[in-house]
């Protein structure tokens, strides 16, 4: 068996040089003669490395001073009740709902805050963003939510959206390092990083200093980002692992040229893909063409009762994990950092074949 080309929605593919680096590293990490897994994270050797990835993501997003970087668990979900309980101070927050995970951002925020929907594209299936001037937004509010790519539905925002002096907070699980960010545009960001930081069960979270001052000393520690980031993200164990992986992905990255490459290659991918699917007359995607995803493509064939042989042959073929999410059907691609063109070229290649011999 060999490798297959993993267009997995997440947790996803990881750079094949961070993977055998890691397998290389496996037994005997740097000069601590143990694993990376084995030491402790406030000894000389873990806190190198730490400070080492924070710089390095620091160096890769051009993060400015007055941010805060911290490396937590718990997941995005976890973060999507644990921002308002720190941000919301007593006010109300807005949210933009673009899809499922926003729409999951929201809910799982109403034991904290007062939510509004401050525009949604739910009554257009999430197909669309909804219009600029349709937003609701309320200039008191503690900030506005929103989630720049939905993983799920395959709509992406291609610029950041201008919501005034209210701090814009971002689910960027699903784009971060895609491409080159303003992030002093951001008062939060956050990712899981089982997409393009590595391993699941860590939280890059990006906060701007001041608004760390809102964090209410009434909740737990474990909870309190103020908390976390006076500990350095060592208020308890932090994913020692995790967070490796994470620096090995960076490292990996400025290898590679860095965001504005990662940028180029992933418009690059995505163009390919969509202007197959447009121009192959057998598959469709739904979405409005100013809203795609570069990183989830979902796709569909004319014939639904065709998608267990489309599935079942393209796994064969090497090409992995491509079934929809069970939400929306049909089929979604998913192409990180780490999918090589030749993986799109080698996707696009089965679907022409698929189609001659089914269309
Ligand atoms: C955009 C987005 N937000 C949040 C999540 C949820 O992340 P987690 O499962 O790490 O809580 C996901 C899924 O992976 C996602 O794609």
């Amino acid at each position: 068996m060999s490798r297959a080309f993993n267009f997995s929605s997440g947790p996803g593919a990881i750079p094949e040089p961070v993977l055998t680096q890691a397998r290389d590293e496996m037994l005997e990490w740097s000069s601590a003669r143990a694993s990376v897994m084995e030491i402790s994270h406030r000894g000389k050797h873990f806190i190198a490395l730490a400070e080492q990835a924070e710089a390095d993501l620091r160096a890769l997003m051009a993060i400015p001073s007055n941010y805060k970087v911290l490396f937590l668990q718990g997941g995005a979900t976890q973060h999507f009740a644990q921002i308002p309980m720190n941000l919301a101070a007593g006010a109300s927050a807005d949210y933009i709902v673009t899809g499922q995970w926003g729409q999951k951002a929201a809910k799982e925020a109403k034991p904290y805050t007062s939510v509004r929907v401050a525009a949604s594209s739910e009554a257009d299936n999430f197909f669309k963003l909804p219009a600029r001037t349709a937003w609701q937004l309320d200039a008191n509010a503690a900030y506005v939510h929103y989630t720049p790519n939905e993983t799920i539905q395959g709509v992406e925002f291609h610029d950041i959206p201008d919501v005034g002096a209210v701090p814009l907070v971002a689910d960027m699980s699903s784009n971060i390092l895609s491409k080159p960010v303003d992030v002093s545009r951001f008062g939060l960001i956050y990712a899981g990083a089982q997409k393009n930081i590595g391993a699941s069960g860590l939280v890059v979270l990006i906060v701007r200093e001041d608004l760390l001052a809102r964090c209410p000393a009434s909740i737990a520690g474990i909870f309190n980002y103020a908390a976390h980031a006076k500990e350095g993200s060592m208020l308890n164990t932090p994913n020692t692992f995790g967070w490796y992986l994470a620096g090995l992905t960076f490292q990996w990255l400025q290898r590679e040229g860095g965001l504005a490459e990662m940028g180029r290659r992933n418009a690059d991918k995505a163009r390919k893909l969509y202007d197959y699917i447009d121009a192959s007359g057998f598959y469709s995607n739904p979405i409005d063409p100013a809203a795609r995803s570069r990183m989830n493509i979902p796709f569909r064939l004319a014939d639904e009762a065709l998608d267990d042989a489309f599935l079942k042959q393209s796994e064969a073929a090497g090409l992995m994990a491509l079934k929809g999410h069970r939400s929306v059907g049909g089929m979604r691609a998913s192409i990180y950092n780490a999918m090589p063109m030749a993986g799109v070229d080698a996707l696009i290649a089965f679907m022409r074949d698929f189609a001659q011999r089914h269309g």
